[in-house]
Order: structure tokens, then sequence, then C-alpha cells
């Protein structure tokens, strides 16, 4: 058993206080159609659900990017090199991340990057428990926002900026672009890996974002209770409804919570008034085709150097670096 773990960790927070998430939140929500930002859905309790949701049967894309690292994990360690630091964006659990920490040689030190406070220190100590030679350096942040890599004592001959989940499918196509730009100069040295769902069956597509146990619907209903705690609004959760439908023009699930009946809201100082049937806009997840992503990713000034992926063709893993000027 290990004990007392003395780890050389900082954690770095940026200014996300109470008031911003207040003044987003009340801004969505004055919108005709109503909105949140997704980021919220990452509190504690959010990103355990989310985790449950990685394990469900219906939910293909963690298991399917898992087994694409699984097979080519090789190749990959071969590309990225030795003496990596890794920045992961977003890290959740790091559970795609061990495969990485196993096979790539020499690594400088790791760094993840989540929104989410208590479950980036759970993660990061028992990596530290099983990696107890490794620098772990996590870094708590809106990693849409500027926040600074910390300084690592170990060579790194190149910064590479790990971004699994396609959670670049959750922002629109210009949001997408910007967060690409600011990785390309992140990664100036480097690289980024990046976990990238593709177009497929809608009935796939919709089956893993409306299971059938609820997680996802749990899940995106944390939203609003997140808002309850935090900011002491009085949704009643019960009578909002998980939906999540295709959208095949603009190529993505949409996730709404939708109104059960004509309801108020008390949110501070504000009433958000509901008619029944009226959604509030919780997320939106992208899927791309290879070209689509290929000329998202020209358009940020990111080159595509390899692509791997499943045999049914569910899911990419890809590594792009920033385009050499000609
Ligand atoms: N990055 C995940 C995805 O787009 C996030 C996600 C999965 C999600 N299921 C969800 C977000 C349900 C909101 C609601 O696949």
């Amino acid at each position: 058993m290990t004990t007392a773990l003395t780890i050389k960790m900082e954690l770095q927070e940026q200014e996300q206080t109470a008031e911003d998430f207040r003044a987003e939140a009340l801004e969505g929500l004055r919108l005709p159609q109503k909105t949140l930002p997704c980021k919220y859905l990452y509190d504690q309790r959010g990103s355990r659900l989310f985790d449950q949701i990685c394990q469900l049967e219906e939910y293909y894309p963690t298991r399917t990017e898992l087994a694409i690292m699984k097979e080519n994990i090789e190749d990959i360690a071969s590309v990225l090199g030795p003496n990596c630091l890794l920045v992961e964006y977003g890290s959740g659990s790091s559970l795609k991340t061990r495969l990485l920490l196993d096979h790539l040689t020499d690594i400088a030190a790791y760094v993840p990057v989540d929104i989410s406070k208590e479950h980036l220190l759970e993660t990061a100590y028992n990596l530290k428990e099983d990696y107890p030679d490794m620098d772990i350096l996590p870094v708590c942040a809106d990693f849409t926002k500027p926040f600074e890599i910390p300084e690592c004592e170990q060579q790194v001959d190149q910064r590479i900026i790990y971004f699994p989940g396609s959670t670049i499918g959750n922002f629109s196509p210009q949001q997408a672009i910007e967060l690409l730009k600011e990785i390309a100069v992140q990664s100036e040295d480097g690289g980024l890996l990046i976990g990238v769902d593709l177009k497929k069956d809608p009935a796939i597509l919709k089956r893993a974002y409306n299971d059938r146990d609820g997680v996802t619907a749990s899940f995106n209903l944390n939203l609003l209770e997140h808002i309850n705690r935090e900011l002491g609004a009085d949704f009643d959760v019960d009578q909002f409804q998980h939906e999540a439908i295709y959208n095949p023009e603009l190529g993505r699930i949409e996730m709404h919570l939708v109104s059960q009946k004509d309801q108020s809201v008390d949110f501070g100082d504000e009433t958000i008034t509901f008619k029944k049937g009226e959604s509030i806009h919780t997320e939106n997840s992208h899927k791309f085709s290879l070209e689509d992503f290929c000329r998202v990713a020209g358009d940020a000034g990111l080159q595509v150097e390899n692509v791997w992926l499943d045999n049914d063709r569910l899911f990419s893993v890809q590594y792009l670096i920033p385009k050499k000027d000609a």
C-alpha cells in the first residue's frame, strides 16, 4: 500500500469565480434559444457521471478511441518521440493517458489540465501512485482561456498537446479553429495528438447520446443541479427532460433540456420563464469526415501528419503539427 505521497504538484488556478459562472449562465438563459455553457457540466458529480457514460455499451467513442490507441501505441510512441512534455486538455480521469505514459520514452512531465478541481486532484494522486517517478503537474483551468504550463525540470524535446475524447467537437466550428490556433502556438516545437469522432449512421449516434439507463440524462440534468447548488437558483430538475437529436445539416448531436410545463425559475434577482416544450441547448457534439477535420486543422495553421482509425471507421486519432512556413 502506498501511504503519504510526496508529490511535487502545483495547482494553478485561474480566476474562475461564482460571479463569472452566474454571468455566463444568465447571459445564455436570456437568449431566445436558451443555452448554458457546457463546461459547467463538469463539476465533481458531472465528472463522475461522465466517467460512467464512457463505460456505457451505447457510448462507442471512449472504447473505440482506446482500442485505436492500443492497436497503434508503438507507432504513436515513435511518432511522438522521446522526452515529451505531455499536456492533456480536459484530462478527466486520464484513462487513455496511461497507455501513453506506459509507452512514451522518457516523459519529461505529465500536465493534466481540467476545470474540475477535485476530480483533477483525485486523478493526479491516483496516477502518482502508479507512476511515482514521473513529474505530474496538474493545472486547474478552463483550457479555452490562457493558462500557464508549469516549469518542468527534465529535458523537454517536444511539447505534445493531448486532446482526446473528441472534445474538440463540443465547440462551434469557429471556436474550434480559435482553440486549435492557440494549440498550434503551444505546440510549436511539437504537435497535437487529438481524438476526433467521425460522421456515421445517425442511429448509432442517437443511441450513444440516449442511453437506456439514463446516465446521459442525469449528466445533462446535473447542469441544472450544479447551478442550483452553486448559484442558489431553484430549477425543478424533475420538470426538465434530456433530449439528444442529430442535426444532419450541421453534422452534430445537439443536447437539450426540455421544459415539461410552463414554469418559472428564480435565479438571483431574475426570473426565467419557460414555456412547455421550450428547451435549453446545453451542448453540441460535432462529427467530422476526415476531410472536414483536415480543413478545420488547416484553417488553424495545423497539418495532419497521421491518422489512425478503427476498422469500422467510427473514430479517429490524429497527429497534427504546426504548418511549416513555405
Ligand atoms: N465530449 C463528449 C461527446 O461529445 C461529451 C458528451 C458525451 C456529452 N455525452 C454527453 C455532453 C451528453 C453532454 C451530454 O461525446
